[in-house]
């Protein structure tokens, strides 16, 4: 079974120097710096897992009749290691792991054990923990990922996949540095509809995406902002990143997990860290419409959003053809936003008591 897999460990013998990696740390940017190695595990149906090793980052050969590359059968998963005071920490990846199995899941994908999700990326944090930024922002962003490897065209659930994990150090996801964003309503583009993909991180989504996020851009926004496939009218989630409303009452909502939207680690950790202070938080719909008189009467106070990447952002503008219109003081995030995007930093930096057992 896949629990007795052994990772056989295979070290990069010309890892990036330390002087050119320390200079790489200092501004890492998103998702453009890696570190020197990756995890890999091979899966064949009739086998299952097998060659689990880690071994150094680099190319991998596919064959252009690969089913990813026709089909897109491939789901990820995005997660982060800290530097703490006992060294480098990871943040609920047992919840990662169960969504990764819950995206195969929906992709017709094998299950891939948690035992062997964990220690993939236990393994390779652990080998290149020199990457883990120590800076305040920092980060090591680590990415699993699995895709359907068979070389066949047939359309069907690939008998051949490869699960890998690459890790990048990362500052912050938006180049403003905490500031308030702005987002674009897609006007045409939908991101999921009921009995879709929404539910689950496969890279078929956020390739859907890029053309409303295109819009957004053109627009002078920072994202772009989905309402649901049949009414275009409930607010859903952000190009990658959830999003909850604060009211004038100090309650909190966001949109109910109910299979278009993506279930986000920040996101039930944002609403179990609001209820443990008291506040109230509901998973309901909210319009557009309500959106934008809440915003003119004060009744919404800020809105924010949030994602493993981003973290906590404070959106202070909704733009669409209709014009636009902000949210609270457009220039800088809310009370309650960056109150709450405090208290989940603080747990995760191990700066204050981590009560659910999060960080491990
Ligand atoms: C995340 O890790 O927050 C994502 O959803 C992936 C992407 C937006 C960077």
């Amino acid at each position: 079974s896949g629990n007795s897999v052994q990772f056989d460990y295979r070290p990069n013998s010309t890892p990036v120097p330390v002087a050119e990696r320390e200079a790489l740390l200092a501004s890492p940017g998103f998702g453009r710096v890696f570190t020197d190695h990756m995890a890999v595990i091979n899966y064949t149906e009739g086998q299952g897992w097998h060659d689990a090793r880690i071994e150094a980052r680099a190319p991998i050969q596919v064959d252009p009749a690969s089913a990813v590359l026709h089909y897109a059968q491939e789901v990820f998963e995005g997660m982060k290691a800290y530097q703490s005071g006992n060294g480098a920490v990871l943040f609920r990846p047992d919840a990662n792991a169960r969504r990764f199995n819950g995206s195969a899941s929906r992709l017709s994908m094998p299950d891939l054990p948690e035992a062997l999700f964990l220690e993939s990326v236990r393994r390779l944090v652990d080998v290149d923990r020199a990457w883990v930024p120590s800076q305040p922002g920092g980060s090591l962003y680590l990415r699993p990922f699995m895709f359907a490897n068979e070389v066949f065209l047939g359309v069907k659930p690939s008998a051949e996949y490869l699960y890998m994990v690459i890790a990048s150090p990362v500052g912050s996801y938006f180049k403003g540095a905490g500031g308030p964003v702005s987002v674009w309503i897609s006007q045409n583009d939908t991101r999921a509809a009921m009995g879709g993909t929404g539910a689950a991180k496969c890279g078929g989504n956020y390739a859907a995406s890029l053309r409303a996020q295109a819009e957004a851009i053109r627009n002078g926004c920072d994202q772009t902002l989905f309402l649901d496939a049949t009414e275009r009218r409930w607010v859903e989630e952000l190009g990658g990143m959830n999003i909850f409303f604060v009211f004038e009452d100090g309650s909190l909502s966001t949109p109910p997990l109910d299979g278009t939207i993506l279930p986000g680690i920040t996101r039930d950790s944002l609403i179990t860290i609001a209820r443990a202070q008291g506040m109230t938080v509901r998973e309901e719909a909210y319009s557009i419409d309500q959106w934008k008189s809440d915003a003119a009467s004060g009744r919404l106070r800020e809105t924010f959003a949030c994602g493993t990447a981003a973290v906590v952002a404070p959106i202070g503008r909704v733009a669409s053809p209709e014009g636009s219109f902000t949210i609270g003081n457009p220039e800088v995030g809310g009370e309650v936003t960056m109150r709450l995007r405090a208290a989940l930093v603080d747990i995760q930096l191990g700066n204050a008591p981590d009560p659910y057992g999060w960080v491990q």
